[in-house]
């Protein structure tokens, strides 16, 4: 099954994929993890990266369908994938369709702007594995350990109050328009995400369930 997990900054999106790649077997595939990723290890891509990630801006699509190009040969994609944080616009959707990558299910997890800021001054990750954790909400066994890799976790540097208003005024004006797009296509499923983390879960596995 090839799942699209849409929402916010904050949404739940990588907590649930997290769960949905458990249980399913199949990876996830987070434009933003990846592009993390080569941030921290200073590549060309993590150098062009950088800048509109600081900012709460997109990174240029180019980019973003060149990773995705590339991941998706991947031979763990072969029995479908989750992607997380892409398509986040229009012309990202268009790209995936036109490289013909067949989204079965699109997820979008619904929470108010009001609960994101919240959520996302709570969230520490893996700096390894990039697991999300929350100081409330879902707190790690040991205090700042990574109950999977062990490796010690961090803030986000996006996660400061500016930059995550920035980031939710860029996911309402470029983001949203997907939700229109998809429900056309009618693979549009929305879930409140503004439950706890287990009922969100609950509501996610009813979607995946109902369309085995
Ligand atoms: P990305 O990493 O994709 O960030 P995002 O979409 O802004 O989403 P987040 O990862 O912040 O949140 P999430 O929905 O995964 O929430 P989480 O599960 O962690 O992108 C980062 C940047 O990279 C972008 O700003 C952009 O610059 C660039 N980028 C990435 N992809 C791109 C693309 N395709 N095109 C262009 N640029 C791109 O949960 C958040 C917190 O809440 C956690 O602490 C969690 O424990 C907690 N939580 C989760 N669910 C619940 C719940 N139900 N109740 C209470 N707490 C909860």
């Amino acid at each position: 099954m090839n799942l699209v997990l849409l929402g916010a900054p904050g949404a739940g999106k990588g907590t649930q994929a997290e769960v949905i790649s458990n249980r399913l077997s199949i990876p996830i595939i987070s434009t933003g993890a990846i592009l993390r990723e080569a941030v921290a290890a200073g590549t060309p891509l993590g150098v062009q990266a950088k800048t509109c990630m600081d900012a709460g801006e997109l990174v240029p699509d180019e980019l973003i369908i060149s990773i995705i190009k590339q991941r998706l040969t991947a031979e763990d994609c072969s029995h479908g994938f989750i992607l997380d944080g892409v398509p986040r616009n229009v012309s990202q959707a268009d790209a995936l369709k036109e490289m013909g990558v067949a989204v079965d299910a699109v997820i979008d997890i619904d929470v108010p702007d009001a609960d994101i800021i919240a959520r996302l001054s709570g969230r520490r990750v893996c700096g390894k594995c990039s697991a999300p954790y929350h100081l409330i909400n879902k707190p790690p066994v040991v205090e700042g350990v990574c109950d999977v890799c062990g490796a010690p976790l961090v803030a986000r540097a996006d996660d400061s109050e500016a930059t995550v208003s920035e980031r939710l005024r860029v996911y309402h004006k470029n983001t949203e328009p997907l939700i229109d797009y998809y429900q056309k296509q009618g693979k549009l499923f929305v879930v409140d995400g503004s439950q706890s983390i287990q009922e969100t879960t609950r509501l996610v596995f009813a979607v995946i369930e109902a369309l085995s």
